[in-house]
């Protein structure tokens, strides 16, 4: 074998002279009087020769800095309830919350946004706003375990309310207005709480406005709100519910979240957030919606974070479970779109099984 070839093959590559058989040309050459054409001066195979090559023109990076875990907090002791409908996914009491903390930042994801699931809940959602609810004081015990952990916190009803809905039923309907205050009021006792940031979930109109408007007031100009602009009315968050105990105990979620047929309306509803306050933007979920990450980021310029929900989660961990995919492949394909679509902050329940294959 000659040293050449010995070299070409070490690389893994083929040489179209040595593989030429018979008179099959190696280079085709265009036919004559056609017009100019790219190919052969163009390859772009070139640049795809070398994982050291592919990583110089990669034009998108994920890493554990872009991931945010979400966490489920119930009352209690010694609590760890591993949710069934989302394996390895789990909902803690406090303490069991502060331990899991201390993994998801040992792998270097620098963000949680918490849920909290309360021993009561009652008809205006009182739990939700309680300065000793279970988010609050989960919210303390982060913070003085990890300070440099970013604390963000859901702000809904649907987790709080017996009838599972997100936000004050009057006459068999979500009372915008008056949800609206229960919001805010919500909001200000996350951020007395110490939460990093707050964010609305309910998609109420005006309440990215009111909550600025109070936090403000209440002292805490420099909360940021992390607002779901266009979360939209999906069977997705199906194995959440489960998770939160939100199921809507009568009709669903359409009169308030998003149709999703609708993506103009989103850009919209983004730009209304923008206007009331909101320092993020948020699209929900993330993969059936990517055109909408899209053109969220693309109208407003604004950060925008993609979440990735319970049913995304599911399917993949319900497939790897099969052995139909590659799980870490799968993952890090599905994670990569959305940054590629235009997301600078990625919620998902990935985050730290993620970040640990990301290193
Ligand atoms: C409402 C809320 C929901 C999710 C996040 N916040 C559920 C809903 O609207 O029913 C869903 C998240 C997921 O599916 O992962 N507070």
């Amino acid at each position: 074998m000659s040293p050449e070839r010995a070299d070409t093959q070490s690389a893994g590559l083929i040489r179209p002279a040595l593989v030429r058989a018979g008179d099959i040309p190696a280079t085709p050459t265009p036919p004559l009087n056609s017009p100019l054409m790219p190919f052969p001066a163009t390859r772009m195979r070139r640049l795809r020769r070398t994982e050291t090559l592919r990583g110089l023109v990669r034009e998108t990076n994920l890493g554990p800095e872009h991931l945010i875990q979400p966490l489920f907090v119930v009352a209690g002791e010694g609590v760890r309830e591993e949710v069934e409908s989302m394996p390895g996914i789990e909902r803690f009491s406090i303490s069991e919350l502060v331990a899991e903390a201390t993994e998801i930042a040992a792998v270097g994801v620098k963000a949680v946004l918490l849920f909290g699931i309360p021993a009561e809940k009652d008809e205006s959602g009182t739990g939700a706003y309680d300065d000793e609810g279970v988010v609050q004081m989960a919210v303390h015990a982060l913070k003085e375990a990890h300070p440099d952990l970013t604390v963000i916190t859901d702000v809904c009803l649907c987790e709080y309310t017996s009838h599972g809905h997100c936000g004050f039923v009057r006459d068999g309907e979500v009372d915008n207005d008056i949800t609206v205050e229960l919001l805010a009021k919500t909001a200000i006792s996350h951020a007395e709480a110490g939460a990093d940031a707050v964010a609305p979930s309910d998609m109420m109109d005006g309440r990215i406005g009111t909550i600025r408007h109070q936090l403000d007031e209440e002292g805490h100009p420099n909360t940021p709100i992390v607002a779901y602009s266009a979360k939209y009315a999906s069977a997705f968050y199906g194995p959440f519910r489960d998770a939160a105990e939100s199921t809507p105990e009568f009709g669903d979620r359409r009169g308030y979240q998003m149709d999703p047929a609708n993506a103009a309306e989103a850009v919209r509803e983004a730009q209304l957030d923008l206007e009331e306050g909101a320092d993020m933007l948020m699209v929900k979920p993330a993969t059936p919606y990517l055109d909408v990450v899209r053109r969220v980021k693309a109208e407003t310029e604004a950060p925008v974070a993609a979440y990735h929900v319970s049913g995304e989660y599911s399917m993949l961990k319900a497939a790897a479970a099969n052995g139909w995919i590659d799980e870490p492949a799968a993952v890090r394909e599905t994670l990569t779109s959305i940054r590629r679509a235009g997301a600078d902050a990625i919620v998902t329940y990935y985050a730290k099984e993620a970040a640990g294959w990301l290193r």
